[in-house]
């Protein structure tokens, strides 16, 4: 595998922080999809806002999967990787009519709709441009994901997904909308979910709603059932490559569709995790009253999720010759007392100049960088360009 540690020769005097990424690694898993979901004819749609990265798009796009877009500009730059348009989503609670009009014009695959009104705007703005909108209702399931609150999104008191009670509203009003159709139904209950029980619910949950809707006289073409599937955080290097075996055979074992009906996915993170790691430079180590802080150069500017989500990323220094370890709070150079990445952790004794490798920073790393205290965004880095 052509991991970081095997290139430290290469990376010296490279400026830190930065991104690298180990596109053997993200081919590994991208073959596990293949084999487990994409040669029984699944359709994978990569969720784009994991990781925009060109780089890593081209990659995603050799594979064959499609992609799935939460905004006009990731709409074009899912075009311009060479994603076909007939096989890009549009999804997103809050699309705006510049942003559905992208769109429109490009003709992508279709609309995941959030709510009767997205619906009505769609049909009104495509009846402007002559066009015929496919489109997918989004349906909140109210299925627990058992992950952060803040990244669980199939509840009843997330903002997601069309209420039930609104499903008929829209299809009695289908027959005026002459400009949309309806091809599917589409479902997404959290991210980082490490249950698959919550899995197994949501596709009982995903077959009552296609037994409902063909009650109703509508054949769907076909049922999203998002993505969200985890990567374990605590033990990248054990466990490089999610479970995708195990995840996709749930929806083969529990799903009952309709003879030509096709199942979509909405993987992100499970494919791009961990690729990604964070590397970053020791600046300084100041010894507490009561703890001993590894105070680095990069911060929540280029990796939020500890911050944010109380994200634990597992570190490690990759440079030490030391042979004993200690307890740090490894911590970032931010005016924010939530800028910090690990507390209590052990570390192989660690000095000004080291290099730590924040791993599993390849999904909602990059993408979510920020400019805060007016930082330079970190450089990205390929295992193929090194060595
Ligand atoms: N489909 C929809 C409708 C989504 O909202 C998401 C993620 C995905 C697919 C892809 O989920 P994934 O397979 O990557 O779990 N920034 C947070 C994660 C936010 C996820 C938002 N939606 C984090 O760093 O944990």
């Amino acid at each position: 595998m052509a991991d970081i540690t095997s290139l430290l020769g290469s990376i010296q005097n490279i400026p830190t922080p930065f991104y690298f990424y180990d596109l053997e690694l993200l081919g590994k898993s991208l073959d596990e999809v293949k084999k487990h979901g994409l040669t029984k004819g699944y359709k994978v749609h990569y969720a784009m806002k994991a990781n925009a990265n060109p780089r890593i798009l081209e990659v995603i796009r050799q594979y064959h999967l499609g992609a799935d877009a939460v905004s006009a500009n990731e709409v074009k730059a899912a075009l311009a990787a060479g994603f076909p348009k007939e096989e890009i989503v549009f999804a997103g609670v809050g699309k705006s009519d510049e942003e559905i009009i992208v769109g429109l014009s490009n003709d992508i695959f279709c609309f995941n709709c959030e709510s009767a009104q997205e619906v009505e705007v769609i049909n009104e703005l495509a009846g402007k441009m002559g066009k015929k909108a496919k489109i997918a209702l989004r349906i909140n399931p109210n299925v627990d994901a058992k992950t952060h609150h803040y990244i669980t999104t199939g509840m009843k008191e997330n903002k997601f997904g069309l209420p039930p009670k609104e499903i008929d509203q829209v299809i009695d009003k289908l027959p005026q909308l002459a400009n949309i159709q309806l091809t599917g139904i589409h479902f997404h209950i959290g991210s980082q979910v490490t249950s698959l029980e919550s899995y197994t619910q949501l596709a009982q949950r995903a077959n009552d709603f296609n037994v409902y809707f063909r009650s109703k006289g509508i054949e769907l073409q076909h049922v999203n059932v998002g993505g969200g599937l985890g990567i374990d955080y605590v033990e990248p290097k054990t466990n490089p490559v999610p479970d995708f075996k195990s995840y996709f055979e749930v929806f083969e074992k529990q799903m009952k569709l309709a003879p030509g009906q096709e199942l979509h996915f909405e993987l992100g993170r499970a494919i791009v995790g961990q690729c990604g790691s964070l590397i970053s430079k020791v600046l300084y180590n100041k010894e507490g009253e009561t703890i001993k802080f590894l105070i680095i150069d990069a911060g929540m500017t280029e990796l939020i999720r500890p911050a944010l989500y109380q994200a634990e990323h597992f570190i490690e220094n990759i440079t030490s010759q030391s042979q004993a370890f200690e307890t740090y709070d490894v911590v970032g150079p931010i005016c924010e007392s939530s800028d910090a990445f690990r507390r209590g952790i052990e570390l192989k004794q660690s000095k000004r100049g080291d290099l730590l490798a924040i791993r599993s920073a390849g999904a909602y790393g990059e993408v979510m960088m920020s400019r805060y205290n007016l930082r330079d965004n970190a450089k990205t880095y390929f295992d193929v360009d090194l060595g």
